[in-house]
């Protein structure tokens, strides 16, 4: 397993490109099984979320055609096997977002169930049951989900979520625009990335209004055809390297982004004493040299504080000036980074969905493992501010999400190395 060594100590100072975002990808790739032809994706970033979904295609006899400028081409008519087996699933839980497309679109899907992970149980009784609620007959057998839709094909629903759910809402909305007659999404997520799947969903002749808001109106259409869309920026990649200039009391400039879909963050980076300019497409951090302020903040769908953030800002208090406090109500378990963050020297006290951390002048470098996706770039920010070498095991949960970071904060400036295992 690859591991990576941080040599800490430097300020961040320059500029990178941000990627397309994973989480708009992955549902944008699974709405192409929706189409009676070619959809093009661009900017699709390099990750392995996408391989590990290009590959789940591949089992089901989709190909995907990738070009020179490394668009992407799905054509899912050659889909031979409505199956999305556990060997994926269980590496990449946003494979159930081939679900509602295929009941959709060719009447029935198999589903391994995705298992528990490391930041909470996460079941998928809101999307069974909104696929329930527009007529598919669902079974949990031996380890997958069995849905198939009913003679004529899905119908139009009411769906009201009791709880926010990003990918449930997104699953939904895909299998809405060919149900036949309305479906209504209530409670549904307002999230930037189900507002870029539902543009892709457009641009192939769905018929979606409230698509940002928390009632989404989709009138099922006949067929979905050829598009090409592009992803939208990841708002949690520029989140983090925002939150690491600013440990590092650095500076940076983040092209081919937008503060439009960072407000939350924003707001509290300028809280712990950044400078914060934004232009076209571009966002730049400049701490001026000085130390962040801690600051406190919980985490909520959006518009608010997103969950993705919390670990990366749960490491920037640890270096920062006072105490700050940060509550989680997303996910049930994600503290983890905490721990690991307290080998370090940092101090954080977790209680429940809590963690209060008091700001201390330097965290020292130890080995410390990688836990889950955020808590991965969260312990590298700490690694970034520490004394001497960190070492981070386990980073394949990295590079699940972060195109090329070590080449990024490289040009930044930091000290950073891949050690293959
Ligand atoms: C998505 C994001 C993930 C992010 C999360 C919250 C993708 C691929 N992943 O995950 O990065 O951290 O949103 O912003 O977009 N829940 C249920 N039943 C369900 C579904 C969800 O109880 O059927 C609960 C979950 O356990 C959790 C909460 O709802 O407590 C929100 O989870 P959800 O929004 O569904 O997360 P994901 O869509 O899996």
């Amino acid at each position: 397993m690859d591991k990576l060594i941080i040599t800490g100590g430097n300020r961040l100072d320059g500029e990178i490109r941000i990627s397309g975002a994973k989480n708009s990808a992955l549902p944008i790739l699974a709405a192409t099984l929706l189409a009676d032809g070619p959809v093009t994706i661009c900017n699709l970033p390099h990750l392995h979320d996408i391989t590990t979904m290009i590959e789940l295609f591949g089992r089901m006899g989709v190909q995907p055609v990738v070009d020179e400028r490394l668009n992407v081409e799905v054509d899912p008519r050659s889909i031979s096997s409505l199956v999305a087996p556990y060997e994926l699933v269980k590496t990449m839980r946003a494979s159930i977002l081939v679900l509602g497309p295929m009941v959709a679109h060719f009447g029935y899907a198999e589903v391994a169930l995705p298992g528990g992970c490391a930041i909470g149980t996460r079941p998928v009784d809101l999307h069974i049951r909104g696929l329930e609620a527009m007529g598919a007959q669902i079974e949990v057998e031996a380890g997958y989900i069995k849905a198939r839709a009913p003679e004529g094909g899905l119908r139009g629903g009411h769906i009201f979520f009791d709880t926010v759910t990003v990918t449930g809402t997104e699953n939904i909305l895909m299998a809405a625009t060919l149900a036949k007659g309305r479906t209504v999404i209530e409670n549904a997520a307002r999230e930037p990335e189900v507002v870029d799947l539902a543009h892709c969903l457009i641009a192939m002749g769905a018929n979606i209004k409230g698509h940002g808001t928390d009632t989404i109106v989709v009138e099922g259409v006949e067929r979905l055809g050829a598009a090409r869309h592009s992803v939208m920026p990841d708002r949690i990649e520029t989140g983090t390297y925002l939150v690491a200039a600013a440990a590092t009391r650095g500076r940076v400039k983040l092209k081919d982004t937008d503060e439009s879909i960072l407000e939350a963050v924003l707001l509290k980076l300028e809280e712990a004493g950044a400078q914060i300019d934004t232009g076209k497409n571009w966002i730049s951090l400049d701490m001026k040299g000085n130390r962040p302020k801690a600051i406190n903040l919980r985490t909520a769908p959006y518009p608010a504080f997103p969950t993705d953030m919390q670990a990366q800002f749960v490491a920037m208090n640890a270096v920062a000036e006072g105490t700050g406090t940060v509550i989680e109500t997303v996910f049930e378990n994600r503290f983890m980074h905490c721990q690991e963050m307290n080998r370090m020297g940092a101090q954080i006290l977790v209680e429940g969905n809590t963690s209060i951390i008091t700001g201390v002048e330097r965290l020292k470098g130890a080995p410390v493992m990688a836990t889950d996706l955020r808590a991965s770039a969260s312990l590298v920010i700490a690694g970034l501010v520490a004394e001497g070498d960190t070492l981070v095991d386990r980073i394949y949960h990295i590079d699940r999400g972060y195109e090329c970071i070590e080449e990024k904060l490289q040009s930044l400036g930091a000290i950073i190395r891949r050690v293959p295992a």
